[in-house]
C-alpha cells in the first residue's frame, strides 16, 4: 500500500523517488563521496549542503596515524590524475575525537573507510568504530598491501579477500560494503568471494596503478614511482568491471571512477550500480556531487521514470558482438 501512495504523490509532485538500499543502509539517494576525495566533510561544508548527500564516505582511516609518502605525490595526466598519497590519515582515534562530533551534526549516512596492514588491524579498527554513534557503515579498503603476505594487496587474492571480509563481519554488526581494487585478472572472482564472506555491498573501482616519468631530467614524477591513476580515463574499465559484478553477484553493488558528470553516473546505474562514488571530480569542482545528484533527478524526469530503482540495472545489452 506504501509504495503505491509514494507513487501517487510523486507524480503530483512529480519528484523522483530516489533512495536505495544498500545491504540494509536505506540512502536518500544515491550520490555519496569516494573516500579520499571529500576529507572528513569539514573541507567541503562550505561549498555544498552536505545533509543532501545519499552518504558521505571519510577517508580510509587506520588504526594509528600515518604519515603517506613523500612528495611530489600528486601528478595530473590526460583525463586524470595520478596519486601516492600512500594512505596518510590522523588515525581511527584522533578521527573519533576531533572529526565525528562535526559529522554528527548532519542528517547523513556517514561512511567510515578503514585499511589496515594485518587482517587484525582491520578487525581492531572495525571494532572501535562500531559501537559508535553516528557511523553507519564501514567500507573496507582491500587495496592495502598485506605484509604478512609479501605485500600483496588483500583484494589481489580471492582467499585473503574472503579471510578480510569475514573477519570484520565477525565483529561488527555495521553493514559492511567491500571496495575492490582493478588490479586484478578476475575482478568478479575476487566479488564472489567477499559476497559469500558475508560482504552486504561491493564498491568498486578503486584507482589503476600507473606512472609517469619527466623526460628532461628522467625521473618518475612521483617519489614513489607509481601511484593510482583516477578520474575519466579510467571510467569505461570502472564502468566493465561494474558490470562484470553485478553479473556475478546478487549484492549490491555500488560504481565508482571517473564519474565527473550525471550522464557519468547515469551509465553506471544503468549497468546496475545500486549507488555511485564521485572522487576526482570534487577536486574540480567542489558541487560535483549535488549536480551530479540534481542531473539524474532531471533525467529521470525527462524520462517519466518514477523512481531510481526502475532505472537501476536496464541495460538492453543489444550492443553485444
Ligand atoms: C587523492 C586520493 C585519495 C584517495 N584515498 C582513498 C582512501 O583513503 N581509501 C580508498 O578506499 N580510496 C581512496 N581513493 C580512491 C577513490 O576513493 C576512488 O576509488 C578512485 O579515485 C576512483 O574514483 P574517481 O575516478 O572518481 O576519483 C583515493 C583517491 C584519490 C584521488
Amino acid at each position: 500500500m506504501s509504495v503505491v501512495k509514494g507513487s501517487t504523490e510523486q507524480i503530483n509532485n512529480s519528484e523522483p523517488l530516489m533512495a536505495v538500499d544498500i545491504g540494509g543502509l536505506i540512502l536518500k539517494n544515491p550520490v555519496m563521496t569516494a573516500s579520499g576525495t571529500f576529507g572528513y566533510g569539514q573541507e567541503y561544508a562550505s561549498y555544498i549542503d552536505i545533509n543532501r548527500l545519499g552518504a558521505l564516505i571519510v577517508k580510509g582511516l587506520s588504526l594509528e596515524p600515518r604519515k603517506g609518502n613523500p612528495p611530489p605525490r600528486i601528478m595530473e595526466t590526460p583525463c586524470g590524475m595520478l596519486n601516492a598519497i600512500g594512505m596518510e590519515n590522523i588515525g581511527v582515534r584522533v578521527f573519533i575525537d576531533r572529526k565525528l562530533p562535526f559529522l554528527r551534526q548532519f542528517d547523513v549516512t556517514i561512511i567510515t573507510n578503514i585499511f589496515g596492514e594485518t587482517i587484525d588491524e582491520y578487525k581492531k579498527v572495525a571494532e572501535i568504530l562500531s559501537p559508535l554513534e553516528g557511523i553507519h557503515g564501514l567500507e573496507l579498503n582491500i587495496s592495502c598491501p598485506n605484509v604478512k603476505r609479501g605485500g600483496i594487496a588483500f583484494g589481489a587474492d580471492p582467499d585473503t579477500a574472503y579471510e578480510v571480509t569475514g573477519a570484520v563481519k565477525s565483529v561488527t554488526d555495521l553493514p559492511v560494503i567491500v571496495k575492490l581494487t582493478p588490479n586484478v585478472g578476475d575482478i568478479a572472482g575476487i566479488a564472489e568471494s567477499v559476497a559469500v564472506a558475508g560482504a552486504n555491498a561491493i564498491s568498486l573501482i578503486n584507482t589503476l596503478t600507473g606512472m609517469s616519468v619527466d623526460i628532461e631530467q628522467r625521473i618518475p614524477h612521483l617519489k614513489n614511482i607509481t601511484g593510482g591513476l583516477s578520474g575519466p580515463a579510467i571510467k569505461p574499465i570502472a564502468l566493465r568491471m561494474v558490470w562484470e559484478v553485478v553479473n556475478r553477484v546478487s549484492i549490491p553493488v555500488i560504481g565508482v571512477g571517473g564519474i565527473m558528470d550525471a550522464n557519468d553516473a547515469l551509465e553506471f546505474l544503468i549497468v546496475g550500480a545500486r549507488a555511485v562514488q564521485i572522487g576526482t571530480a570534487n577536486f574540480i569542482n567542489p558541487r560535483a556531487t549535488l549536480d551530479i545528484l540534481e542531473g539524474i533527478e532531471h533525467y529521470l524526469k525527462r524520462h517519466h521514470i518514477m523512481g531510481i530503482n526502475d532505472l537501476i540495472g536496464t541495460l538492453i545489452p543489444e550492443g553485444e558482438t
